[in-house]
């Protein structure tokens, strides 16, 4: 793809990555994605900000081939899929210099043997002048990585924000004019890596939004020309304050499980509180991970087999662990046939999750009328902890 003016002497340039449907050999793409670089030619130095993941190394450099000369190469972060095609960028530019925060620096020698001599470190608040164009270096660590920062290019109110902001999409939009779509794929992108943080994110946006803002220019997915849209989004999506909203994900095996799982939607349903279930045996963790988002309750539907619960319930479990959404209440479901630990292994799966447990519902083999009376209870406790909560 050619390269793009985003504005007077800022181009886009990176690759689109069309095909890609799997990301951290963990996370699906249904869309694919983006790795984009900004070239920015000053009146006196040229920058090109991030590079591109190391398999589309070839596009980035075939786009570089008329560029006389880069003198820095700031990386926002050190993962790979921005930063894996420096070493490609800095042999062909001999004079070119990365800059980035003290520990970038140290992980981009761990990770992809940069010589350290070749690399810069600024403090936060530093700026690069370039000429006619000024960068300055924002730090805002955990987003996703400890060494992350965003590059703010002044004269033109241009924020480059690298992972933060961005969304797993790939799109020849130069600007994130399908609004509804990217934020599907950004929301997805935030749930996947940058939730855990949600904490650290509020004070980043903070910081961010101390500049003036005329585009955000993420790298993965389009440019946002209309900062407010995600930053507004953003903001929704890290509120301590969760929605009326239960997530189910589950599994069942000769249907027991389902058929618990149908009478708690049921009796759920009946008090408008919305529900997403997500059969595990065929769920896009990326859904899953993006109902997470807003859920105040998580109900895990798991069926015991031998005496734990299902591998596959443990492994969501485990994932919703490590995500942190901001749910306040959770509780189990599932059927077993002679005995079960399921209950004690998933609650040690959740252990990082801030939820009251609500009373879980076990049945033995497929559930009786007792069971199903339970398990309206459970829906019952549900709709009283969400209207004591004020959620809507
Ligand atoms: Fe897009 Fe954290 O790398």
């Amino acid at each position: 793809m050619q390269a793009r003016e985003i504005a007077p002497k800022v181009a886009l340039i990176g690759a689109v990555d069309w095909d890609r449907r799997l990301f951290d050999s963990l996370i699906p793409l249904p869309d694919g994605t983006s790795y984009n670089s900004y070239l920015v030619r000053g009146s006196q130095k040229t920058a090109l900000i991030d590079t591109v993941d190391p398999a589309k190394s070839d596009t980035l450099m075939e786009q570089l081939a008329e560029a006389p000369a880069i003198d820095y190469i700031v990386a926002n972060h050190a993962e790979q899929d921005h930063s894996g095609s420096i070493g490609c960028v800095l042999d062909k530019y001999k004079n070119a210099v990365v800059v980035c925060t003290p520990k970038c620096k140290d992980m981009l020698v761990d990770h992809l043997r940069i010589d350290a001599d070749r690399i810069r470190a600024v403090s936060d608040g530093e700026t690069l002048a370039l000429g006619d164009k000024t960068l300055e270096f924002v730090y805002t660590p955990w987003v996703h990585w400890p060494e992350t920062m965003v590059t703010y290019l002044r004269e033109d109110n241009v924020l480059f924000s690298c992972d933060f902001f961005g969304s797993h999409l790939a799109t020849n939009e130069l600007f994130a004019t399908d609004e509804e779509r990217v934020a599907e794929a950004a929301k997805r992108y935030y749930a996947e890596i940058m939730m855990p943080f949600r904490t650290t994110i509020k004070k980043n946006i903070e910081k961010v939004q101390a500049h003036s803002i005329a585009l955000i220019a993420p790298s993965h997915g389009p440019v946002y020309n209309r900062p407010a849209f995600i930053i507004d989004a953003y903001k929704e999506w890290i509120s301590d304050t969760p929605k009326n909203v239960v997530v189910i994900p589950y599994i069942s095996m000769h249907g027991s499980t389902r058929a618990m799982v149908d009478r708690l939607v049921a009796h759920l349903t009946m008090h408008n509180i919305v529900v997403h279930q997500f059969d595990l045996a065929v769920t896009d963790i990326g859904k899953l991970a993006i109902a997470l988002v807003d859920a105040a309750t998580i109900v895990i539907g798991a069926p015991t087999v031998h005496v734990g619960p299902h591998p596959t319930v443990l492994y969501a479990a485990t994932l919703a662990n490590a995500l942190r959404p901001k749910a306040a209440f959770a509780s189990v479901i599932g059927s077993y046939g002679w005995s079960t630990k399921a209950l004690e292994q998933i609650a040690a799966a959740i252990s990082h999750l801030k939820v009251e447990i609500l009373e879980p519902v076990l049945a033995k083999g497929y559930p009786r009328e007792t069971d199903f009376v339970k398990l309206d209870a459970l829906a019952d406790a549900i709709a009283q902890k969400h209207s004591a909560a004020g959620l809507k």
